[in-house]
């Protein structure tokens, strides 16, 4: 039988010393760290994500701001909300929720968020940051899962990661972040050839398909540490992971449950992310009012 990894629990206390830190940044600066989150269109899922993370922001008491665009929105306009809250000085963070519509160029929309308010770390320069060993954003749901492996206690050092995804919102950072961790590490990916035998070696399996129950016990090395990245609804439309639970838990070592798991630590790298940005907008705000005075 596994060990349950509680991301809830993990989240909650991190949560708390982000709160505490919060309270002293505002009772010393006056200053209190801005999230702004924008999301086009209407999909359930990612209004459920927003408005989740507006409720997060406001717990450890942050501002935060949710800007919703209707579906139709044109890049340009959309580009247009982005450059007025890149120079916004109550907004220290800026995410655009994806998936974006089709006729809106995601990459185009990313790039043009400045670097220094990109708490999902998704830009170019904060990716590539990421790629070199020195983040300054780490994205959320990578960050977060590297939180929970240390959670367990074991040394990452010389294990053998497989990452199953390759998006550039998990499996390509989380894949760099568990190397710089001197982690052996091992990218599948839907053109996969044998993927069971690779994800029945790894020492950390790390699944991020977006497939409800994809990973199956058979596919799972004994002992195994086990994170399961998927939100998916199964035709019950129950809410579960892309690995299958009653399979896999007897197998693995430790496993993250769905929900429960990794869900609330990414929120909280986002507001650890956040904090982080209004530290630094403060900092750069003292250094100004000192050379002037
Ligand atoms: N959609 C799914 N996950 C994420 C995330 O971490 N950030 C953003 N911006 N959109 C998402």
């Amino acid at each position: 039988m596994a060990i349950l990894i509680d991301g809830k629990e993990l989240a909650a206390r991190k949560r708390e010393e982000i709160a505490k830190e919060t309270k002293e940044l505002a009772e010393k600066t006056g200053t209190t760290p801005g999230l702004a989150v924008v999301i086009v269109g209407d999909d359930p899922a990612s209004q459920t994500y927003v408005r989740n993370k507006a409720k997060a922001c406001e717990e450890v008491g942050f501002y935060s701001e949710v800007v919703s665009l209707p579906a139709n929105t044109s890049q340009r306009d959309l580009l247009k909300v982005i450059a007025e809250l890149n120079e916004r000085i109550d907004i220290d963070g800026i995410l655009v929720q994806l998936p974006l519509p089709k006729h809106i160029n995601e990459k185009a929309v990313i790039g043009k968020i400045s670097p220094k308010k990109d708490v999902d770390g998704f830009t170019p320069s904060n990716a590539g940051k990421v790629l070199i060993g020195s983040p300054k954003f780490a994205p959320c749901t990578p960050a977060g899962i590297m939180e929970l492996v240390k959670s367990t206690g074991i040394n990452i050092e010389g294990k053998h990661c497989v990452v199953v995804g390759r998006s550039n919102i998990v499996g390509k950072p989380v894949a760099m972040m568990m190397l710089h961790e001197n982690a052996t590490v091992t990218v599948c990916h839907s053109h996969t050839a044998n993927l069971k035998g690779f994800t029945s070696k790894a020492d950390i399996l790390i699944a991020a398909v977006g497939k409800a129950g994809f990973i199956t016990g058979d596919m799972v090395k004994e002992g195994a540490v086990v994170i399961d990245v998927g939100i998916n609804r199964n035709d019950e439309g129950k809410l579960c992971g892309d690995v299958n639970f009653e399979q896999v838990e007897p197998k693995a070592g430790f496993i993250t449950p769905v929900p429960g798991g990794v869900g609330p630590m990414t929120i909280t790298m986002l507001l650890k992310n956040t904090l982080d940005a209004a530290l630094y907008f403060t900092e750069e705000r003292e250094k100004i009012r000192k050379k002037k005075n």
